[in-house]
């Protein structure tokens, strides 16, 4: 494929008012959230939920693309249907998470590094066969005492652009997510700095290994205030202080940034987007890939009653869609 056809994915998938919706839960973490509100963890019931998300009627209306994983990338609707190919009839692009988790940074304690690439150009290989027409690779990076450290960041960084030069080599658009946790009492000023350090490592490492920005997507962390500090920004301060750390750290050619939501509320995660997108010019537009402040409360109203509450829980998908839809165009209220 060629580096044009990489950048018309990559702008369809930041087209104006629309955003990602990340449904990626490997089957451990779809388990947690399924824990916490009552449903057994079956491949059927698995199914079945992401069947309800797809299926939203007029989804595409403000979600240009989906993140699956492997298991739901194979999975079909009920009568019989690909999530495929629903997903392209409605204007939606699939995505596929290809990496295998965050695992301990050996000679780091309390670091992780990604794995995943051992056998990556096979698995892109079958992915693209499948309809796949981008992926993701989330790297965490923790803050806390004496973290993160240089080498966390680095192996970080080199793993994300071994994954995105094999992406494009196999004709699919990487999205790059280096996720600064919230998780700490650290205030955002350490937040900005980390966040500046990691994206300069990371477009560092893009262009070693010759990674065309054209057609690469940025999944990024907004600068926050840590969870626990008794500090916490305001929604200005906030979208303020992410504009200015993604000015100085991302090169304008990129086709476009999109957030994760990272444990924030829908709420906050909506009105921060909101507040960036008012903010006048910037190089790139800026959007959602939001995977928890897309799905909690739909995930509540389905589990309440699996085939009653289907249409309740579609019309909150949709409604947190066009809200975020919004917000990708500063217009949310
Ligand atoms: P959250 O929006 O729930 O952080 O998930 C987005 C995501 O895909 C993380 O990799």
């Amino acid at each position: 494929m060629s580096i044009d056809q990489l950048a018309d994915i990559a702008q369809a998938m930041v087209a104006p008012g629309k955003g990602i919706i990340a449904i990626d839960e490997s089957t451990a973490t779809i388990k947690k959230r399924f824990d916490s509100v009552g449903i057994e963890c079956t491949e059927e019931n698995r199914r079945a939920y992401r069947e309800m998300l797809l299926t939203t009627p007029k989804l595409g209306d403000y979600i240009s693309g989906a993140i699956l994983y492997d298991e739901t990338l194979r999975q079909s609707t009920k009568a019989g249907v690909p999530f495929t190919k629903v997903m392209m009839d409605n204007g939606i692009l699939p995505g596929i998470k290809v990496d295998k988790g965050a695992m301990p940074l050996a000679g780091f304690p309390g670091e992780l590094v990604t794995e995943g690439l051992d056998g990556l150009r096979d698995r892109l290989k079958e992915y693209a066969k499948l309809g796949a027409k981008f992926a993701k690779w989330r790297a965490v990076i923790t803050i806390g005492e004496d973290m993160p450290s240089g080498t966390c960041i680095e192996a970080n960084c080199h793993a994300l652009a071994r994954y995105a030069a094999l992406c494009q080599e196999a004709g699919i658009v990487p999205m790059v997510e280096p996720e600064v946790l919230m998780d700490g009492e650290h205030d955002i000023d350490t937040c900005y700095e980390i966040t500046e350090v990691t994206l300069r490592s990371l477009f560092g490492a893009l262009y070693e290994h010759n990674v065309m920005l054209e057609g690469t997507i940025l999944k990024a962390s907004m600068v926050v205030s840590g969870k626990d500090c008794p500090d916490q920004a305001s929604v200005e301060e906030v979208a303020e202080m992410t504009l200015r750390c993604l000015k100085a750290s991302v090169p304008a050619t990129l086709p476009g940034i999109v957030f994760l939501s990272g444990g924030q509320s829908d709420e906050a995660a909506t009105a921060h987007l909101n507040a960036m997108n008012q903010m006048g010019a910037k190089p790139w537009p800026l959007s959602f890939s939001y995977g928890r402040a897309m799905q909690s409360a739909a995930l509540k109203l389905w589990s309440k009653d699996l085939v009653g509450n289907l249409a309740a829980a579609q019309q909150t998908v949709y409604a947190r869609a066009k809200d975020n839809g919004l917000a990708a165009l500063g217009k949310w209220k």
